[in-house]
């Protein structure tokens, strides 16, 4: 059996996507899912999902090695960011190399890196004039949105496309994608 971790931050449809893919899996499980914002979303979807839960503490998060130490006890294979906004720290990293993934809702490295994230994305790609944007699923090393691409998928901007249709087309690629790539790292 092959182990995920999830973390996340927000509504979690990510997450929901990718349990759902994987709910009748042999071979890959959500173990656990990690989240630093109380009464995120994604915390009632784990819920519901009986899957185990962690509220992340910043200051263990950043400045110590309490979590690596629980994700190898863990016995995790993949960690799988799907909307969590914190930077991965360098220790973090460096005990799984090319086993942490993170899915951006934009083409890298256009409109990456800090403060890049959710709607601000989308604002940022319509103010830019943009024909198209898309997803972007790559390996996570210890900068923001930066690591080797994995996949990236394209839609279309039209010049009357607001903010909230963007996102809907983006997260649609997302909703598509982000399982079969987890799916398809661990097989
Ligand atoms: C997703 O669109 C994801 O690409 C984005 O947050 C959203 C989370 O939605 N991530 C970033 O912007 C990272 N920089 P969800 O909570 O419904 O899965």
């Amino acid at each position: 059996m092959k182990n995920i971790a999830i973390f996340a931050s927000g509504a979690g449809s990510n997450a929901k996507k990718i349990i759902d893919h994987l709910r009748n899996s042999d071979t890959i499980k959500v173990k656990v899912i990690l989240c630093n914002k109380p009464g995120a979303g994604v915390l009632d979807i784990a819920a519901a999902e009986s899957i185990p839960t962690l509220l992340i503490d910043k200051e263990m998060f950043f400045r110590s090695d309490d979590y690596v130490s629980i994700l190898q006890e863990m016995e995790i294979d993949l960690v799988v960011l799907a909307g969590f906004l914190w930077k991965v720290p360098a220790n973090l990293v460096a005990a799984f190399p090319d086993k942490i993934i993170n899915i951006h809702p934009a083409l890298l490295p256009k409109f990456g890196g800090k403060g890049m994230y959710g709607h601000f994305v989308h604002e940022a790609v319509i103010a830019a004039g943009e024909s198209e944007t898309g997803i972007t699923i790559h390996y996570v090393n210890d900068k923001y949105d930066d690591g080797r691409v994995i996949l990236q998928e394209r839609c279309n901007v039209d010049p009357t496309d607001t903010p909230a249709i963007v996102a809907k087309k983006v997260h649609a690629l997302e909703h598509r994608w982000y399982p079969v790539i987890v799916e398809r790292l661990l097989s």
